[in-house]
């Protein structure tokens, strides 16, 4: 794992940014996993911005939605569908065949379920996961307790997670219960994972996933098992990390440490 801390939250979408710029420079046609919620909605402002400057490229982008609430139709002003189409596809440059996501209202779920994991094979699997992460550690709906060899499918939303998602419901609107969600174990596929995660109420969940035992009840945990994945952090996310400077030290030695082994490699 490699975790980075930045000063604060537009840094953390500066380096996000640069991450997935440098993969889409190696493959204009890349696959993008994308979450909801707040905390990547900077990743995709400045994403935005260089395509409308003709910086980058989307034609041959494709993207996978992470989760979808289940009983909202794609065109519900609170689907994921609706999310994701104003805050990121609708303002770039991709062909709407190349947008994929899970639908809140399949005619047969199990069926829907396997199908979107079918395509993402196809594709060749997503190169890039952005990932946000619940205060309970879930990352996409997968809910503490979830399996680590979890694929998409249905889930129950904690208490919690339905209280945090409130807002964006109006008054006396239900916020639903279940959801469908890509496994966690579809999420270990993706080639790089980039979990990011600013202010104080994710200290707690970065933590436990980072320096934390894996396990089950701690979803984001897993991700100490994949072999590329970066957390960006702000500083306040970062608070309770006990080996902080060393990922600091790490994080400033990288450029070094291609120079060491280029110069190696050379001798
Ligand atoms: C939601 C989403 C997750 C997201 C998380 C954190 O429940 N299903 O994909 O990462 O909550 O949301 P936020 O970024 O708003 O804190």
């Amino acid at each position: 794992m490699e975790i980075i801390i930045k000063n604060d939250y537009d840094e953390i979408c500066t380096e996000a940014y640069h991450i997935i710029y440098q993969k889409w420079q190696q493959k204009n046609n890349m696959v993008l996993g994308c979450a909801t919620g707040r905390t990547p909605l900077g990743v995709y402002a400045k994403l935005i911005d260089s395509n409308k400057k003709g910086k980058i490229n989307f034609s041959e982008l494709k993207v996978f939605s992470l989760d979808e609430y289940l009983g909202l139709k794609e065109t519900h002003p609170q689907s994921f569908a609706t999310y994701m189409n104003k805050h990121f596809y609708q303002q770039i440059n991709i062909k709407k065949e190349n947008i994929h996501g899970l639908k809140g209202m399949p005619e047969d779920i199990d069926e829907h379920c396997w199908v979107y994991e079918s395509l993402i094979k196809s594709v060749g699997g997503i190169d890039i996961q952005i990932l946000g992460i619940g205060s309970n550690g879930h990352i996409g709906f997968n809910e503490p307790s979830s399996s680590f060899a979890s694929r998409t499918r249905v889930k129950t939303l904690t208490k919690e997670t339905i209280k945090a998602n409130k807002h964006y419901f109006r008054d006396g609107e239900e916020v639903p219960r279940y959801c469908l969600t890509m496994g966690i174990g579809t999420i270990m596929e993706a080639k790089t994972i980039l979990l990011l995660a600013f202010g104080k109420n994710k200290e707690d969940a970065v933590v436990n996933s980072i320096e934390g035992p894996v396990t089950a009840s701690v979803p984001a945990s897993v991700l100490q098992l994949h072999p590329d994945v970066k957390i960006i952090l702000d500083q306040e996310a970062a608070s309770r990390l006990k080996r902080k400077d060393y990922y600091h030290w790490v994080y400033n030695k990288k450029k070094g440490i291609e120079r060491y082994t280029k110069k190696l490699k050379s001798s």
